[in-house]
């Protein structure tokens, strides 16, 4: 029996993905890339945007009519709305919650497949599974699902839920494990890793405000806020400072901070620890305060404007990428133009570019999508290109530097990997040091990419 998977989305569903790959294996099941001698085909989706989703239906229809397997099986699982599901339903046999996955041997027994079970799964039994990892020295670790912020574009909260941490001890446990097994670079993931821990019931939290408090749930599953000072609460920079003090060589980088949520603390934090790598993706959406209010993202662009000025302050040489939308609705020329100061006047050294995409439930769909799909266009390539300016010379002043380099790949004469800040880089050599981190000297820098030699071995 052969399975054919196909992953859109995020560093999350292909997380999820090493999970799924698990379970298949454990069934026997053998992987393929050719989905027409596939018996089972599984999709992770995305939901975050329209083209997300129409690119689901129209592999899934290709798919179909390609494959002359009677028996073909299709599951589609990850993030999917539940209007999309309606429109999806007739390309699969069962769309499934990943966090059912621990019961997917069971439903696959069932012919044809159908759900058996009524009450979700807890997730902890998701999390339990052991994930297939695709890499031998690179591992996505989640450590939280969901995410408790309400963006008003975003379908986020709805496909994923609300927050939930991951106990601080197993996820410990799993990286500790990662690194006796030789793993170079963990990355922990969560919509928003910045707020790990809030949720645990009855543990002390410490809110971006600088005080700590006792969180909990009372009889009606209320979330209850008592002022007390706790010492050495449970968040995500305690968590942090826990993993980057096990022994061992290797780098710890994390996935996606919501600037409202990062604390004074975090940023100290990262700043202490070399194996904390100095890079913070922290998507800004928009430089328009009244397009951040329309948004919901609770901070404005001077206050975001600050808190990059403290992480360059704090940790010098730090990356920072971000997220930008174009065209939400009611963004006006000079929102716009907003946004293309702010990006001028930080100079990213990375942005993912996204047009607006209306959402079915979110608060936005509500709302006139009021900008011509020609003007978002016009606005993302305007933006694409100041970006590519700044990039450049953020790198160009990288020329001359010996970095650290985690190799990735080799090709052709050349060993490709990342800067500890994140950053593509590629040596002429003759050997292959995928996996291995080196030192290499910097030469040459284009916006995207670096270019260096060889200088020593890491101690
Ligand atoms: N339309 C366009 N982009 C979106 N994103 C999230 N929701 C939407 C949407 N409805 C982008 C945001 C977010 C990233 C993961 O995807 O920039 O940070
Ligand atoms: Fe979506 Fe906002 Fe949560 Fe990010 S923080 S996942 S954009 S709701």
């Amino acid at each position: 029996m052969k399975y054919f998977l196909q992953v859109f989305g995020c560093q999350m569903n292909i997380s999820d993905s090493e999970r799924v790959q698990s379970v298949l294996n454990s069934l026997g099941y053998l992987k393929t890339l050719d989905e027409s001698k596939a018996d089972l085909i599984v999709v992770i989706a995305c939901a975050v945007r329209q083209s997300a989703v129409d690119r689901v239906s129209g592999r899934a229809g290709y798919w179909l009519k390609r494959s002359k397997n009677k028996h073909l099986i299709t599951l589609l699982t990850g993030c999917v709305l539940e209007y999309d599901k309606k429109r999806l339903a007739k390309y699969f046999d069962y769309i499934f919650p990943i966090k059912d996955l621990k019961r997917l041997p069971e439903l696959l027994k069932r012919k044809p497949v159908q759900p058996i079970i009524k009450t979700p799964a807890p997730l902890d039994e998701y999390f339990d599974i052991k994930p297939k990892y695709n890499s031998t020295f690179q591992a996505l670790v989640p450590i939280s699902t969901g995410c408790n912020k309400v963006c008003s574009y975003c379908a986020v909260p709805f496909t994923r839920g609300r927050e939930i941490s991951r106990d601080p001890d197993i996820i410990v446990r799993e990286v500790k494990d990662l690194v006796r097994r030789g793993y170079r670079e963990i990355t922990l993931l969560g919509q928003n890793v910045n707020s790990y821990g809030w949720d645990f019931k009855g543990v002390a939290v410490n809110l971006p405000q600088g005080k700590v408090y006792i969180q909990q749930l009372n009889n009606q599953g209320q979330l209850k806020i008592k002022k007390r000072q706790v010492k050495n609460p449970m968040d995500f920079s305690l968590l942090l400072k826990t993993i980057a003090s096990l022994p061992g060589n290797f780098w710890i980088r994390f996935i996606t901070s919501h600037p409202y949520d990062l604390s004074d603390k975090l940023i100290e934090t990262i700043a202490k620890y070399p194996k904390l790598t100095p890079y913070l993706h922290l998507p800004v959406q928009s430089g328009s305060d009244k397009i951040l209010k329309a948004m919901n993202r609770q901070y404005t662009s001077e206050k975001y404007q600050k808190l990059i000025d403290k992480i360059r302050h704090k940790i010098p040489g730090a990356t920072i990428s971000t997220d930008i939308i174009v065209g939400f609705c009611g963004e006006t020329k000079a929102d716009f133009q907003k946004t293309c100061a702010l990006v001028k006047n930080i100079k990213f050294d990375m942005a993912y570019i996204a047009k607006y995409s209306s959402r079915p439930g979110t608060a936005a769909a509500n709302r006139p999508d009021d900008v011509p799909k020609i003007v978002k266009a016009r606005r993302e390539k305007y933006l694409n290109d100041l970006l590519k300016k700044a990039a450049l010379s953020n790198n160009q002043k990288l020329v001359g530097k010996n970095l650290e380099v985690l190799f990735e790949k080799y090709k052709k004469g050349f060993a490709y990997g990342k800067t500890s800040g994140f950053k593509n880089i590629r040596v002429p050599s003759a050997k292959d040091f995928t996996g291995k981190f080196k030192i290499v000297k910097v030469t040459k820098a284009t916006p995207w990419h670096l270019s260096g030699e060889l200088v020593t071995k890491k101690l």
